[in-house]
C-alpha cells in the first residue's frame, strides 16, 4: 500500500484539504496529475496520502498511559478491556498490527507487547510496561522466547488469511489454557471487501460502480480453518451493528496440544471464494454469530469450567 503512495507522491488530492491541517501548507493541487490519476487513485491516494502526511511531516505522537477516555468508545478497546477485566489473572497482552497504537495504549493491563513493521508513533518514549517489536509478526514469533505466554491477544495485522492463520498458530504456541484471542475483520461486508489485496478490492468496487473503501481481506477463511482443523478451539463471532466484526477464540478444554497443519490442507482453502461462504451475503450459522455481550459471556462461562476440572 505504501508503494502506491510512493508512486503518486507528486499527485495531490484536493480532498485531503478537508482532512489534515498540515495539508494547507504542503499540498499544491495539480490538475494535470489529477486528470491522469483517475477516480481510484484519488480515493486510494486520499487514504494513503493522509497516512503519509502524518508520517513524513509531523513527529509521530508518543503513546499515552493511560490513553484518552474517548478511545474506550472504540469497539476493539471496549471488547478487549472487558475481557481483561473479567479475567482476573490476565496481566500480559499482545497486539499484532499496532499502526498508530490507539488500541494498544488504551488496554488496561500491566504488560503489553505490540508488533508493527510501520509504527506511526514514537518508539523512544513508550509507557511503562509496553514493548514494541519493530518488524513483522513472523519475525517476532521467530525471536520470541518459548517460555512467553500471553493472556489476551489481538490479531489485527495483514488482511491475508494465510498470514492471520500463521499469527494464530504462532499465538497458540505462546498461549495457556485460558488465553483469549480476538481476531479482527472476520466478516467482509461484500465480495469486494473480501479480496485479499487492498488495491484490488478498491478497484473492483469502483469498477462495479459502488462507493466505499471497505476492506476486510480474506481473513474469514481463518474461521473455516479453525472450524475444520482445530477441534480443541471454540469461537464466537461478534457482529454488532456498525462495529467491525471480530472473532473471539479460546481453548475448549485444558491440555490439548496444538497440532501443525499440512500445507496441502491449507492450499484447499485457496479455492474458496466469498460467495461460497456468504451465500446471499448472509453470515453462515457455523460462524457462531453472537452479540458482543453474549459472546463475551459465553467465553467466560466456558473458561470457568476449565477451573472446575
Ligand atoms: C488495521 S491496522 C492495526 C490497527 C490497530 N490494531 C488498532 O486497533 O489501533 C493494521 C496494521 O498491521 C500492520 N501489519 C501488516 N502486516 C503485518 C505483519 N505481518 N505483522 C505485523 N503487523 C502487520 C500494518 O502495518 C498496519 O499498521
Amino acid at each position: 500500500m505504501y508503494a502506491l503512495a510512493n508512486q503518486s507522491t507528486s499527485v495531490v488530492y484536493a480532498l485531503t484539504l478537508n482532512y489534515h491541517p498540515l495539508s494547507k501548507s504542503i499540498v499544491t493541487y495539480s490538475r494535470d496529475c489529477e486528470e491522469k490519476s483517475g477516480e481510484l487513485m484519488r480515493l486510494h491516494g486520499l487514504k494513503m496520502r493522509f497516512e503519509g502526511l502524518i508520517r513524513e511531516n509531523r513527529r509521530p505522537k508518543a503513546l499515552n498511559d493511560p490513553a484518552p477516555e474517548a478511545a474506550s468508545l472504540h469497539w476493539s478497546v471496549r471488547r478487549i478491556n472487558t475481557l481483561v477485566k473479567s479475567l482476573p489473572a490476565a496481566s500480559t497482552y499482545l497486539e499484532i498490527g499496532v499502526q498508530h497504537g490507539s488500541t494498544l495504549e488504551s488496554i488496561k493491563i500491566p504488560f503489553k507487547w505490540g508488533v508493527e513493521p510501520h509504527p506511526l508513533f514514537r518508539l523512544d518514549s513508550l509507557p511503562a510496561g509496553m514493548r514494541i517489536f519493530h518488524g513483522n509478526s513472523d519475525d517476532f514469533f521467530q525471536t520470541l522466547n518459548g517460555n512467553v505466554a500471553f493472556d489476551v491477544v489481538f490479531l489485527d495485522g495483514l488482511h491475508d488469511w494465510r498470514q492471520t492463520y500463521r499469527d494464530l498458530v504462532n499465538t497458540l504456541n505462546h498461549s495457556h489454557s485460558k488465553t483469549v484471542i480476538l481476531i479482527d475483520d472476520v466478516v467482509p461486508n461484500d465480495q469486494y471487501s473480501a479480496l485479499p489485496i487492498e488495491r484490488e478490492a478498491l478497484e473492483a468496487r469502483l469498477a462495479a460502480g459502488l462507493p466505499g473503501l471497505e476492506w476486510h481481506g480474506d481473513v474469514y477463511k481463518v474461521i473455516l480453518a479453525i472450524r475444520d482443523l482445530h477441534p480443541n478451539l471454540d469461537f464466537r463471532v461478534i457482529e454488532n451493528g456498525a462495529d467491525n466484526p471480530q472473532a473471539i477464540i479460546w481453548q475448549k478444554d485444558v491440555g490439548h496440544p496444538h497440532a501443525e497443519t499440512k500445507e496441502s490442507v491449507l492450499q484447499e482453502y485457496s479455492h474458496i471464494a466469498y460467495h461460497d461462504v456468504f451465500v446471499g451475503g448472509e453470515t453462515p450459522p457455523y460462524f457462531n454469530v453472537r452479540s458482543e455481550d453474549s459472546a463475551i459471556e459465553e467465553v467466560l462461562t466456558s473458561l470457568r469450567t476449565h477451573e472446575s476440572r
